[in-house]
């Protein structure tokens, strides 16, 4: 492998990866988006199908992704490419990094809009906006931004550039680092504001929501949308985990390493879930009232609680961090190919993906508003992109990986890679993604689109 392939620098410990791969699973996804996607999509129906996603289809597909990604030591396209050049894979596949690079930049694009309502939360907060707020309040505030495209502009500006700058540094060194900091607190505080919700909120009622369902609540649809978010959350299908697998060091246990990634990953959803419903509940906010849930119900709580101005502050904080830590993965892809290929600069290369972002991301903002009356078979621009993402482009993008992985790859060389201490570990994981996720995710993408 020519030198200039290599990558640029490897975690210093094998456990950086779990950070970094963490980092990237852990956002908007689950603390903004879980809570409002279980309640849209009849709670522990969701929920179930959405752990079953998780375990059979995300960590597989995940694991090849990982696999793929540590096999060749250099960026997705180069890897790609350079297992075409040595003859291991037909040369259609080189297109597919590609497309994971578009879907990771096409998801920014609107999740950096998602960050800025973090910004313009955390700034409230630290006005004490909140304080003794209720439903109608917050409501009102979260509609005057929605209606706001200027101020919507600034905060996704301000998430743009420090996307920039985050991006523009090497991802191996301060990245992990925050993310060690950052993950510990954001769990340990949404265990305190789930023990404070069980005791304000309605308990009772979110467990019966998340944990009964009936069979006739599992539709095409709730299947494809668990599927789809299962995906978003873990980061599979465009190319981050691919890209950070390049710089994993070649001891450490693949399988171990991603079954951690997503336990932690359901963890923090599960407790936002539970931080989330018992307030949205007690409040009598609509379950399924959508993008707005998370950041309606939790100010009334910050509102109520002693030192709650500070608690929101902290808690707004910790997710504009845990949505930055997601949003550097999205752009790796490219970033790391512009570099290592043609040796532009790092930040320099964020700053030309950056900028692409920001103009469609001001589409998207401005669909909520301004532009609201212009709609993509029904739906606006923004909800678009969310859709078009979740449940097309990242499906597509997780069945070509897997398949190039279960069927294209010689299993020596995945064997190699894997390093289970239990050959039956690898069987099981070879056998379930070639016999159950790939055809599972075929399945429920084909009908998911009939369906929706
Ligand atoms: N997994 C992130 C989250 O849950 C979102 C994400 C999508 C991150 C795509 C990287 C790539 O918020």
């Amino acid at each position: 492998m020519p030198e200039n392939r290599c990558v640029q620098g490897i975690w210093s410990s094998p456990w950086l990866f779990i950070l970094a791969a963490s980092g990237s699973a852990v956002g908007l996804g689950n603390i903004w988006k879980f809570p409002y996607m279980v309640g849209e999509n009849g709670g522990g129906a969701f929920l179930f199908v959405y752990l079953l996603c998780l375990l059979f289809v995300g960590l597989p597909v995940l694991i090849a992704e990982v696999a793929l990604g540590r096999s060749v030591r250099a960026n997705p396209i180069d890897t790609i490419n350079d297992l075409h050049e040595r003859r291991i894979i037909k040369k259609a596949w080189v297109f597919v990094p590609y497309l994971a690079g578009l879907a990771g930049f096409l998801i920014l694009s609107f999740y950096s809009v998602i960050a800025g309502w973090a910004l313009a939360f955390f700034e409230r907060s630290l006005k004490g906006v909140f304080v003794g707020t209720d439903e109608y309040k917050t409501q009102s505030i979260f509609k005057g931004l929605i209606e706001s495209p200027a101020e919507m502009l600034l905060w996704h500006s301000v998430f743009v550039v420090l996307v920039i700058l985050a991006v523009g540094q090497s991802v191996t060194k301060g990245l992990a680092v925050l993310v060690k900091v950052l993950l510990p607190v954001l769990i340990l505080m949404l265990i305190g504001l789930s023990i404070y919700s069980s005791l304000v909120g309605d308990v009772e009622q979110t467990l019966i929501f998340l944990f009964s369902w009936n069979w006739n609540q599992i539709t095409p649809n709730v299947v494809l949308s668990a599927v789809g978010h299962a995906f978003f959350s873990l980061s599979i299908g465009m190319g981050g985990m691919f890209a950070y697998a390049a710089y994993m060091s070649k001891h450490m246990s693949i399988a171990r390493a991603c079954t951690i990634v997503v336990g932690i990953d359901s963890l923090v959803a599960i407790l936002a879930g539970l931080v989330v419903l018992p307030l949205v509940f007690s409040l009598n906010i609509a379950i399924d009232s959508g993008p707005s849930l998370t950041f309606v119900s939790l100010p009334v709580a910050f509102g109520s609680l002693p030192g709650g101005q500070l608690v929101g502050a902290v808690f707004f904080l910790l997710l504009i961090l845990a949505a930055l830590t997601s949003a550097i993965s999205m752009l790796e892809l490219f970033v790391s190919w512009l570099h290592e290929r043609f040796y532009v600069g790092r930040f320099k290369a964020a700053l030309l993906l950056g900028i692409g972002v920001w103009f469609l991301g001001l589409v998207s903002l401005l669909s909520l508003n301004d532009w609201g009356d212009w709609t993509i078979f029904g739906y606006v621009f923004f909800d678009a992109l969310d859709k078009f993402t979740s449940l097309i482009l990242l499906p597509i993008v997780a069945i070509l990986l897997s398949v190039l992985v279960a069927l294209n790859l010689p299993r020596s060389m995945l064997e190699n890679e894997l390093i289970t201490r239990n050959p039956k570990h690898f069987k099981w994981w070879y056998n379930v993604l070639k016999f159950f996720s790939i055809p599972i995710m075929l399945v429920i993408t084909i009908i998911g689109w009939i369906g929706v």
